[in-house]
Formats: structure tokens, C-alpha cells, sequence
């Protein structure tokens, strides 16, 4: 990989990231949670963003746009579909949009689900995707302004990338993921060990992300529509996958 990435905590479970090219120089930052977290990786790496790339519109994914766009002239791109709702944006994107960074260009993948109009980036030569609230270690984020037909559409797109694809997430959700995923599919050998080194990351205050889509498709049931212990266990042989994706989604909301 050629980027290298710092990412941190922000707020009370938010992940910041910063993304550095040694070759060029350029420095990206994905989505601005909280100042102090961002400004504290800033100084511990040397790293100072000329870009900041927003994923959503939700206050834990903006609010410190203004303050750094102040502090460092940076360029604020996000989607076309919520520019009236991100603080100082200066691009908007769409889906198949490109953004130059390094050796590398993100890739703009529409995944609307949790907002109607949330965007996920995508460097393909380094193999990384940030998928902020669209895709989660073991789970994908609320629907909160969209249909479960709409999100089961953008993880499906993201399920298709290459399987050694390394993940990175908007929130460190992943423990309660992880004991719900047990109750969907209990007998998944693969999630029965992962979620016993989540167990004790956690215990130790350390973070569990990224992980990568291959592991997520062996052991995120929001991804496992199609895995036939999952639709018995839920007496859902017959029906179709986006059925089955929202079923999941609706236990895990009554969780
Ligand atoms: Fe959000």
C-alpha cells in the first residue's frame, strides 16, 4: 500500500483518519468528527490536509470543517446530494467522480442507506475504501433517511470490490456487532472466532478496525443475504436477498 493512514479516535466512538502520500506529499482527510482529535494527528504525524473529503452531512461527520478550513485553507468535497448541509464545501461529487491524491485517485461511490445522499471513497490502486456509516466492522449503519432496498444496493456494490479491499469506518461499533451477529448466525465458525479477538481488543481499549471486505463477506451477516444457514434461521429460504438484508437490519434496530 502506498498511502499511509493514521486513524484515531474522535468524540466518544467516531473514527478520524488521515491519509498521507510520502511520495507527493498530499495529505486527505476523511470527514472532520472533532477539531482537537484531528489537530493532535496533524501534529503527531507532520501531516498537513490540503483536502477533506466528507462522506454525510451528520454534525459527528462535519463539525469541524469550518475551524480547519480556517486553519489550513483546505478544499471541503462531499455530495452533490447534501451540499446545502455541509459546512463550507467547495466540490461536490457523484458517483464514478474521481479525485487526484498521490499516485492514486479516490473513486466516488454513491451508498445511500443511512443519509439519502452518503458517499463512500475508494482508492483502487491502494486497495482502501471509506465507507464511513454505510458499511461497519460486522454491521452498516441506521437507515435514517432511506429504505432498506436503498442501502442493501450500496453495500451490495461495496460487497462486489476486491476481497483483500481494507476497510475503514465512520464509528467503533463493532462489540455489539459483533454479539448480535452471534444471534443471526450462531453456528459461523469464522464469526465465532472474530468476535473473540473483538472481545479482547476491546478489553483492551484498542480499536478493531479496519478490516477488509473479505472478512466482512465471511462474517457480516448484512452482507450474508444470500448464506443459506442465515435465511433457515430466520425462515427466509425463499425470499429474496434485499428482503433478507432488511429483515436483519430490522432485528438488529430492536437489538
Ligand atoms: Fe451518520
Amino acid at each position: 500500500m502506498a498511502v499511509r493512514i493514521e486513524q484515531f479516535m474522535c468524540r466518544s466512538d467516531n473514527f478520524g483518519v488521515l491519509l498521507h502520500d510520502p511520495e507527493t506529499g498530499d495529505t486527505a482527510l476523511i470527514d472532520a468528527p472533532e477539531e482537537k482529535p484531528i489537530l493532535a494527528a496533524i501534529e503527531r504525524t507532520g501531516w498537513t490536509p490540503k483536502l477533506l473529503l466528507v462522506t454525510h452531512h451528520h454534525a459527528d461527520h462535519v463539525e469541524a470543517n469550518l475551524a480547519l478550513k480556517q486553519r489550513f485553507g483546505l478544499k471541503i468535497v462531499g455530495p452533490e446530494a447534501e451540499r446545502e448541509k455541509i459546512p463550507g464545501i467547495d466540490e461536490t461529487v457523484r458517483e464514478g467522480d474521481t479525485i487526484g491524491f498521490g499516485n492514486d485517485d479516490f473513486r466516488v461511490i454513491e451508498t445511500p442507506g443511512h443519509t439519502a445522499g452518503h458517499v463512500s471513497y475508494y482508492l483502487p490502486q491502494s486497495a482502501v475504501l471509506f465507507a464511513a456509516d454505510t458499511l461497519f466492522e460486522l454491521g452498516c449503519g441506521r437507515l435514517l433517511e432511506c429504505g432498506p432496498e436503498v442501502m442493501y444496493e450500496s453495500l451490495k456494490k461495496l460487497s462486489d470490490l476486491p476481497p483483500d479491499t481494507v476497510v475503514y469506518c465512520g464509528h467503533e461499533y463493532t462489540l455489539s456487532n459483533a454479539r448480535f451477529a452471534l444471534t443471526v448466525d450462531p453456528d459461523n465458525k469464522a464469526l465465532q472466532e472474530r468476535a473473540k479477538k473483538i472481545e479482547a481488543l476491546r478489553a483492551d481499549g484498542k480499536a478493531t478496525l479496519p478490516t477488509t471486505i473479505g472478512e466482512e463477506l465471511a462474517t457480516n451477516p448484512f452482507l450474508r443475504w444470500a448464506d443459506p444457514a442465515i435465511r433457515k434461521g430466520l425462515g427466509m429460504e425463499q425470499a429474496s436477498s434485499d428482503q433478507v438484508f432488511a429483515e436483519i437490519r430490522r432485528r438488529k434496530d430492536n437489538f
